[in-house]
């Protein structure tokens, strides 16, 4: 994976299989306290899932603030190599290596925060089905959040489908995130049209299916251009 400099002084990496960067060029640090660490309130001991580890920068930011006990799914050995040679912290979080479709269904305990940040809606559909996020509320309780950058109304609506109540947050002038718990919701009438409108949920029922297979059970008959 390419190394690059972001604005903020921090690095990221090019993912040359999804052709993202695993952060934005405007700022890796800066993009995870606008999109994550602003809106979501840390306490010591606070059990967190962290998917889509990556190089781990989610999971250094909490445990710079917090002593928090955290899990991680990532299937890229890479990243997770370059994470613990960036960061000796990194060393306390638990990393399950391997696709974390697979690796959700060993985790026996309830987390009281879960970090999804996936690549995007298109690229990375696997993260955002209705019967991962049905694996994902198994492990949550009452006052559990689940917090995404994503505010795509496919995975809104595969949210709803899930069970969860949906809060829209700000990151900046064009970006909202989405907050999925039990009990709460901030959604208007004109959000909830246009996720009707909109969004049609990924289903991936065996929890393995491939990417293609998974936009085609979306659009059924339609040709799907992958990336
Ligand atoms: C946007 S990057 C996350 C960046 C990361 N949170 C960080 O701060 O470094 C998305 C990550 O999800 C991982 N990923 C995508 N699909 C996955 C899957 N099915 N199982 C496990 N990891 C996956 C990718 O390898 C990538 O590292």
């Amino acid at each position: 994976m390419k190394k690059i400099l972001t604005k903020d002084n921090s690095i990221t990496f090019y993912n040359p299989d999804f052709k993202e960067l695993l952060h934005p060029e405007s700022g890796a640090f800066k993009s995870i306290n606008q999109r994550y660490l602003n809106h979501i309130k840390l306490k010591d001991n606070m059990k967190v899932l962290d998917i889509g580890y990556g190089i781990g920068y989610i999971s250094l930011m909490i445990l710079n603030r917090v002593k928090a006990d955290i899990t991680a799914l990532e299937y890229n050995k890479e990243c997770i190599k370059n994470s613990l040679i960036l960061h000796p912290k990194l060393k306390t979080v638990k990393i399950l290596a391997g696709d974390a479709r697979k690796n959700i269904k060993k985790l026996k305990i309830n987390f009281d925060l879960i970090i999804l940040d996936a690549f995007s809606t298109m690229k990375n559909p696997e993260l955002y089905s209705v019967h991962f996020f049905r694996e994902l509320k198994k492990r949550m309780n009452e006052s559990s959040i689940l917090i995404t950058y994503n505010s795509s109304p496919i995975i809104r609506v595969g949210l709803i489908e899930a069970g969860f109540k949906l809060q829209k947050y700000k990151i900046s002038k064009y970006e909202e995130g989405t907050i999925a718990s039990f009990t709460t919701e901030n959604l208007t009438e004109e959000d909830k049209r246009l996720i009707r409108a909109f969004g049609i949920p990924f289903y991936d029922p065996n929890l393995n299916s491939k990417k293609e297979e998974i936009l085609s059970i979306q659009n059924p008959g339609k040709k799907i251009n992958l990336v």
